[in-house]
């Protein structure tokens, strides 16, 4: 039995131990019951007087001595183990924190409310679900006009009565409570002209922004869920030239001044005239805007008197103004979650 050979094996498994479980393992294989030492220790007796008094005490020794080494190194390891396992390291570098940023639509829309409050436009906001009065009837649009098909509409089941009571802006009795309560998701924001001129007095010049919905097929420039920012400025003496030149100054600040549009004449029953307006894109013109002088028709359903006021309307497509400026080829990219797309903005 070479007891040197045990005990240079011995030391090398218990330096290199590094937690408990491994080193009891080793305890046992060196100092248990069936292992070489006790062997060793069992058989003495069974040897010649002068070899056990040889082998005798070295076996013991060695004992004693592994039994001191497995002590220590159990405490070593227990000590390593309750020291906490970072020690604060000044010089090493920080962790990137990733920062979220804010959607290209959200951005166009913070873009708009901020250049029309600069021209003293006040933004007020409405409900997405509407009902029939709100998005047709007061619009000029009544049931069976072929002009509801220039809106396909997602109509929702039942027309009880929604409480749009949160939507009143003032103690002004509401004109519309007997009227068709039929819901829908709003096709446009543009019920949102009743309900304020409803609210209100001239003088006064609104944006409207807000979520719009169209059951309609989707293309590079169509959604079924996009957005419409409403214009509406009425007074005394409101006229086309102010609405030009409003106009003219949000493509100016948004796109800068050397932005190209045109206006050209289009039908919508709740204004007269109507026009649309188009920004160039690339090599081609896209439509952004309906506009027009608001309809008599329309001041009839708030109980305006047409002798007094008039005013414009117009309703753009913040969607489209966001692929013109951060010249997107397709609105679907928009609301398709791709994380790759999002955060290039
Ligand atoms: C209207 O919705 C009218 N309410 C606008 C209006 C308001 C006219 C006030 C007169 C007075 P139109 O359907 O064209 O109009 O939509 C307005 C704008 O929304 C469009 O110019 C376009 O920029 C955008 N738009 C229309 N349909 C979609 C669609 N499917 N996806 C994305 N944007 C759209």
């Amino acid at each position: 039995m070479d007891l040197f050979k045990i005990k240079r094996g011995a030391q090398n498994g218990i330096k290199k131990a590094s937690d408990i479980k491994t080193l009891e393992k080793l305890r046992v294989k060196y100092l248990g019951r069936k292992s070489e030492i006790t062997g060793v220790l069992r058989s003495l007796k069974n040897l010649p007087l002068k070899e056990r008094k040889e082998i005798g005490p070295e076996a013991n020794n060695l004992r004693k001595d592994l039994e001191k080494l497995f002590i220590a190194r159990v405490d070593k390891l227990k000590s390593q183990k309750s020291k906490p396992k970072t020690e604060l390291d000044i010089t090493r570098p920080g962790k990137k924190v990733s920062r979220g940023h804010l959607h290209p639509l959200t951005k166009i829309d913070e873009e708009i409310r901020r250049i029309f409050t600069s021209m003293n436009f006040s933004v007020i906001e409405g409900p997405e679900i509407e009902n029939e009065y709100y998005n047709f009837d007061a619009l000029n649009i009544p049931a069976g006009h072929p002009a509801r098909d220039m809106w396909d509409t997602f109509w929702l089941r039942g027309n009880q009565q929604f409480p749009i009571s949160n939507f009143q802006f003032s103690n002004k009795p509401q004109v519309s409570k007997s009227k068709s309560q039929k819901l829908l998701l709003r096709t446009h924001t543009s019920p949102m002209q009743i309900r304020y001129m409803e609210a209100h007095n001239p003088p006064f010049q609104v944006i409207i922004p807000g979520r719009v919905f169209r059951y309609e097929a989707t293309d590079a420039s169509h959604e079924i869920n996009f957005y419409n920012v409403e214009g509406l400025m009425v007074g005394p003496n409101v006229t086309l030239a102010n609405f030009k030149f409003v106009v003219e100054e949000f493509f100016k600040k948004l796109f800068g001044p050397k932005v190209k549009f045109r206006f050209r004449p289009v039908y919508f029953p709740f204004v007269e005239p109507g026009l649309e307006a188009d920004i160039k894109f690339g090599s081609e013109w896209l439509e952004v805007m309906g506009a027009g002088m608001v309809h008599r028709k329309v001041f009839d359903a708030v109980r305006y008197n047409q002798d007094q006021v008039q005013g414009f309307a117009f309703g753009m497509g913040p969607d489209r103004l966001a692929m013109i400026k951060y010249n997107i080829p397709d609105i679907r990219l928009f609301y398709s979650g791709d994380l790759r797309f999002i955060k290039q903005f």
